[in-house]
């Protein structure tokens, strides 16, 4: 209890199914982690996000936010003011044709001076880097700055969680990578709980702690470096593998690369191409 997600026993099913998506989950999250949640399509992650905020009903199992059980409905709107989801899809986020007024779209409904409105504004666009867009139209920015502009309208809300679900799959590698080094800030520098929901089992490199979620299940929770380069294991839980994996199994072949250390993907190639060998 106390400063922590805390996910109890959870198990979920749709009412119209007869299956569970979701199987006796047990989780805690503590407050300034950053944990990754991985797991293929289906395997059950959005569901579980969509719980810890109230979003679906929760019938088997707890969860409590900073103590604050989701079962109480009393409790939901004091768990959103704490804690945010940033979707995949920013088009479905944004609300207004000007960024300035897509951030202050939400905070109008929770708050009434005009100065402290306008400070919050400010300083979340500037901790994503939008602080020059702002009196841009928002239909002409890219994918990832309209993903940054829609974590600008989620930090002025000053969660302490943010659960970002698959926020940076509709973005191209740019796109990607500045949303990416935004949220090691966000977690680093301002101390907010980051949970990176993806399928991408690279970006668990983000974290020192990683969940894997397979049929509604967790397969794992612990450090990346375990399971990053084990293809049978990502197989096994519908990951793909990824091209540093592939490349260090190829270093292992030839007997350069024995240990379990984790290199980018640069650098592996990098040593590839020394090596002269190929994929
Ligand atoms: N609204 C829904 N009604 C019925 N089944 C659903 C619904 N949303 C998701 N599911 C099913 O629940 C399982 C988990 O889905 P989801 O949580 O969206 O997985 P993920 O986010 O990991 O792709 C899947 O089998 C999916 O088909
Ligand atoms: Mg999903």
């Amino acid at each position: 209890m106390g400063n922590c997600i805390e996910i109890i026993n959870v198990s979920f099913k749709y009412d119209e199914c007869e299956e569970f998506v979701l199987k006796n989950i047990n989780l805690t999250i503590n407050e300034g982690d950053f944990v990754c949640v991985v797991g293929g399509n289906g395997s059950g992650k959005s569901t579980l996000s969509k719980l810890i905020n109230g979003i679906y009903e929760l019938k088997y199992g707890d969860i409590f936010v900073n103590s604050m059980s989701v079962r109480d409905a009393s409790n939901i709107l004091n768990i959103r003011k704490i804690l945010s989801i940033v979707f995949q899809n920013p088009d479905n986020q944004i609300v207004s044709t000007l960024v300035l007024d897509d951030v202050v779209f939400g905070l109008e409904n929770i708050l009434n001076d005009r100065e402290e409105i306008e400070r919050r504004v400010y300083d979340a666009l500037k901790k994503v880097n939008m602080i020059e867009y702002k009196d841009h139209n928002t239909n002409m920015l890219s994918g990832g700055q309209k993903q940054r502009v829609s974590i600008a309208g989620v930090l002025s809300m000053m969660p302490r969680y943010i659960i970002f679900d698959e926020s940076t799959s509709m973005l191209d590698p740019n796109g990607k990578k500045e949303i990416l080094s935004i949220l090691k800030d966000l977690n680093e520098v301002y101390g907010i709980t980051i949970i990176l929901i993806t399928h991408f089992i690279e970006e668990c490199l983000l974290s020192n702690r990683v969940v894997v979620l397979s049929n509604g299940s967790i397969k794992y929770d612990g450090k990346p470096r375990d399971i990053l380069y084990d293809e049978k294991f990502l197989e096994e839980n519908n990951l793909d593998t990824t091209p540093s994996c592939k490349i260090s199994n190829i270093l292992k072949k030839h007997g350069i690369y024995k240990g379990n250390n984790i290199f980018n993907l640069e650098e592996l190639e990098d040593l590839l191409c020394r090596l002269n060998l190929k994929m």
